[in-house]
């Protein structure tokens, strides 16, 4: 063991406002850090390899298969520092949903390198962060655009396009608020992904209008986001939810909670994330409207809610 001193990491959920999905497609997608829920890494000196969480505790070898990217980026981390050799003890708590559209593995995979950077006394950067954590996405969701691991790790809003450099943009609408309903159900971002993959491959020209369509919807919110417009961002969120359908990633869940948060005053409402389960997105124009369609949305059988407010002057 090389020292008794501990090391922490820590990364918090995300929301995807627009553009999951697309963004896979090198369209953009606007993203933010939710850090109601966040998740931490402890590593401690130990004589074997142990990894203590949620679904799992023992030796680190005996993890059961749907831990493998976790494995995977513990793997990838100690070749980076060079500490192939060494064991130690991995505690991960988190108040994250898992598979929940959230981005929990993304979550996971950047505290647990940041705890093992920490343990062995070397700044993380994120040019060093990011890539792990991407390694580990490619085995938890086949082809992730990254969108995940950079709202994640970060502490602002994004607006993002895979492969660019990341750009920081103010999620600041006046008196606006988020809802963010958990349906409860796992969701299946892997299998959403591949799914829209084989419909891209089958009817390239039809769903690329689709794929489009969404990048453009994006283009609008962020529009609507700088000019302070929430009932035009409330809108294009619902023609998201169309186009979301459209490629089949939600589900009836998704769609009754959409409709309730529109019934119950919601200027617009749409799944966020992998869809197909996992949770959906309202937007509101006053806390008190976002208390009634919380309410509401968990009357109708959401299994959490959340509340965010999106402006500076709320
Ligand atoms: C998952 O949070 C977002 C998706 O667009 C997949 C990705 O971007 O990697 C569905």
């Amino acid at each position: 063991m090389n020292k008794e001193k501990m090391g922490h990491g820590q990364a918090s959920g995300k929301i995807i406002l627009m553009g999951e999905h697309s963004v896979v497609y090198g369209e953009p997608a606007i993203a933010f850090p939710f850090q109601e829920t966040y998740i931490s890494t402890k590593v401690e000196p130990d004589t074997a390899m142990v990894l203590d969480c949620d679904y799992f505790c023992g030796d680190l070898s005996e993890a059961p298969p749907q831990l493998k990217s976790l494995k995977e980026v513990i793997k990838q981390t100690l070749s980076a520092l060079q500490q192939e050799n060494k064991t130690f003890k991995l505690t991960i708590s988190s108040t994250i949903p898992a598979e929940r559209g959230m981005g929990s593995s993304a979550a996971a995979a950047v505290s647990i390198v940041r705890a093992l950077f920490d343990y062995f006394d070397t700044p993380c950067t994120q040019e060093v962060l990011l890539p792990l954590v991407n390694r580990a996405e490619k085995i938890a969701h086949g082809n992730p655009s990254g969108i995940d691991a950079a709202a994640t790790s970060g502490n602002e809003s994004l607006f993002f396009i895979k492969g660019q450099p990341l750009e920081s943009f103010p999620l600041n609408v006046s008196n606006a608020f988020l809802i963010v309903a958990d349906t409860g159900i796992k969701g299946q971002t892997r299998a959403a992904v591949r799914d829209v993959a084989h419909l891209f491959e089958q009817n390239k020209r039809s769903i690329s209008q689709h794929i489009k369509e969404l990048g453009h919807l994006t283009k609008l919110a962020k529009q609507a986001i700088l000019t302070d417009d929430a009932y035009s961002l409330g809108k294009i969120m619902n023609q998201a939810h169309v186009q979301l359908k459209v490629l089949t990633v939600s589900n009836d869940q998704l769609d009754q909670l959409v409709i309730t948060a529109r019934e119950n005053g919601a200027l617009g409402a749409k799944l966020t994330g992998g869809g197909r389960g996992g949770c959906m997105i309202a937007l509101a124009d006053s806390k008190e409207h976002a208390v009634k369609i919380a309410a509401a949305l968990e009357s109708a059988g959401a299994k959490a809610t959340w509340i965010q407010s999106l402006g500076v002057k709320n």
